[in-house]
């Protein structure tokens, strides 16, 4: 029986993303962490378990590696292992993690276990609401997107490779997939939780678009999101 110095754990963590850029920093790690604690503390997981996924559900992102999709599970296992855990431990939190990332709306969920449940709804709680605004924004201000093309319509996508490639507009990200995610939630405490972030974006969303297609612009029709 094994017992995982979580603090050394975070250190670590905390290395690794030093350099990266505030949609997905150490201080997203850190409020998804803290988010799947207060996640399991109130539907009973395994506390152990659900904080080291917490942790580690970034440490390989698509991304941020170089365009491989599956990597973090792999990587997440070998780390627990070096810190001195149970193998089947180990190999539990890879398939956390390597089932927590959305993959496109049309791209059902993994059912797994409660602490998957928690990990998943703790990042997706913290892709919504203010702080989920200002990470999209973040992101694609980083690449250079427009807020919005009016003729780029959003897609629903059916795979993970095609959601990861695509390079449309930040609003389209609203549709396909921060205003979807409400309803991705598995638990009760995380759906409590995702009501009023949920509100803010469709508000945000809904403000964004009367102020684009203020006065004149109005005649150009109202935008409702309808996929491609
Ligand atoms: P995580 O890795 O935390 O599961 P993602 O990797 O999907 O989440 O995305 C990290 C952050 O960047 C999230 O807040 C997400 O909404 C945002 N993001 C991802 N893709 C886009 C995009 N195409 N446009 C705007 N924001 C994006
Ligand atoms: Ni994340």
């Amino acid at each position: 029986m094994h017992t995982i110095d979580l603090e050394q754990l975070k250190e670590r963590v905390r290395e690794a993303f030093a350099q990266h850029a505030a949609d997905h920093d150490f201080d997203h790690i850190l409020r998804v962490y803290n988010m799947a604690v207060h996640l399991a503390k109130e539907e009973g997981a395994d506390l152990e378990k659900v904080a080291c996924a917490a942790l580690l559900h970034d440490i390989s992102d698509h991304k941020l590696n170089g365009g491989k999709l599956n990597e973090g599970g792999k990587v997440s296992a070998a780390i627990l292992m070096e810190m001195g855990a149970d193998e089947d431990f180990a190999r539990e939190v890879g398939e956390i993690v390597d089932n927590v990332s959305y993959k496109g709306s049309g791209v059902a969920d993994a059912e797994g276990s409660l602490e998957l449940n928690c990990v998943r709804d703790a990042d997706r709680l913290d892709a919504m609401g203010a702080i989920g605004i200002a990470r999209a924004f973040h992101f694609g201000g980083g690449r250079n997107r427009p807020f919005f093309e009016a003729n780029t319509r959003p897609k629903a996508h059916s795979s993970f490779e095609e959601y990861a490639s695509d390079k449309s507009h930040t609003i389209n990200h609203f549709h396909e997939k921060l205003l979807l995610l409400r309803e991705r939630l598995q638990t009760r405490t995380a759906r409590a939780i995702g009501e009023d972030r949920h509100q803010l974006m469709q508000d945000f969303v809904d403000a964004f678009y009367r102020d684009w297609y203020f006065g004149e612009n109005a005649e150009m029709g109202a935008e409702d999101g309808t996929m491609n």
